[in-house]
């Protein structure tokens, strides 16, 4: 964490002239500060007052930094949730270095690309996060229906699919203190307005992005408002123990269910099934060849036909 708030900072022309060893002698509480204010600084893609002029939200992006390049908004929410930020707390980067995304993999964030992390000062059971991932993948298909995309649909868990492409994945991280879940941090990643040949190879294929479905480029600020408007709608449903109705929205975009998949479970668990749809914690329900059901709470889910 440290590494990432000083090479946040050793980019700041403030601080540019200060050696890491100065940096370091910064107090931990004065690192939030700085962080805020640096957040609070203009940036050139991603606007302030575009995404807040019209914000309709309660409490998601009253406290909203933007900064033009981090490792990961993950890991500054994080460090933010634990010094001194508000609940529904959002950072923004135009850019970001090392991104991370499920299961240890990385996740790449070049310019024109929607990356952000929401802070949820709530307190849930464990059995609940699964809830939270799926809930984010419903404001997401949301967001993306609003924006004129009619047909994506949310790969379970976390994946928002467009015709058989990927253009959005969620990563949700809690920060738990004596087993006790304190609070969780909702990273969100849209492939808006880059071109897929920037990114790897290997990613290449099965990326798209807003711009070439919509066949035109997308105003990420105003995607952006609209999407954390969504996001606090699913939150307060989720605070209102609605969860069936989550899942209900969840199910009638489901790109899994129906699907023969390979499910990768932790621990070299893997088989093949039937996808017969989500259960109430929102788990995967999985029919193997033998007839037998698994309910899937963590892991990789491919889709085989
Ligand atoms: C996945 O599909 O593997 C999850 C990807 C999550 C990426 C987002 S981008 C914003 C936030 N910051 C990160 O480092 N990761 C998430």
């Amino acid at each position: 964490m440290r590494n990432e708030i000083l090479n946040l900072l050793k980019k700041e022309e403030k601080f540019s002239e200060k050696t890491i060893d100065e940096i370091r002698e910064i107090e931990i509480n004065d690192f939030a500060e700085i962080i805020k204010e640096v957040g609070q600084n203009p940036t050139e893609y991603i606007r302030r007052e575009e995404i807040v002029k019209d914000l309709d939200t309660e409490f998601i992006g009253n406290e909203l930094y933007i900064f033009k390049e981090v490792m990961s908004t993950n890991t500054v929410a994080k460090f933010l949730s634990e010094n001194g930020c508000e609940n529904g707390c959002v950072i923004i980067s135009e850019k970001q270095s090392d991104a991370k995304g499920r299961l240890g993999k990385s996740w790449e964030s070049p310019l024109g690309g929607i990356w952000l992390s929401i802070v949820l000062k709530t307190q849930v059971e464990h059995s609940k996060l699964p809830m939270i991932t799926l809930a984010t993948g419903v404001a997401v298909q949301k967001t993306l229906e609003k924006a004129g995309i009619t047909n994506a649909e949310i790969k379970w868990p976390n994946d928002i699919m467009i015709n058989g492409k990927k253009v959005s994945g969620i990563l949700t991280e809690a920060i738990t203190k004596f087993n006790t879940i304190e609070n969780i941090i909702v990273g969100v990643g849209i492939d808006a307005n880059f071109d897929v040949n920037v990114l790897s190879k290997e990613l290449q294929e099965g990326s798209t992005t807003l711009d070439i479905e919509l066949g035109h480029r997308v105003d990420e600020n105003e995607i952006i408002r609209i999407f954390l408007e969504e996001f606090e709608k699913i939150t307060l449903m989720f605070n209102d123990g609605e969860f069936e109705q989550i899942l209900k929205e969840w199910r009638k975009n489901s790109y899994s269910i129906g699907k023969i998949v390979e499910v990768r479970e932790p621990f070299n668990k893997s088989y093949d099934g039937y996808v017969l749809g989500i259960s109430r914690e929102g788990a995967l329900v999985v029919e193997k060849i033998d007839g037998t059901l698994e309910k899937v709470i963590s892991g990789e889910c491919i889709i085989k036909n």
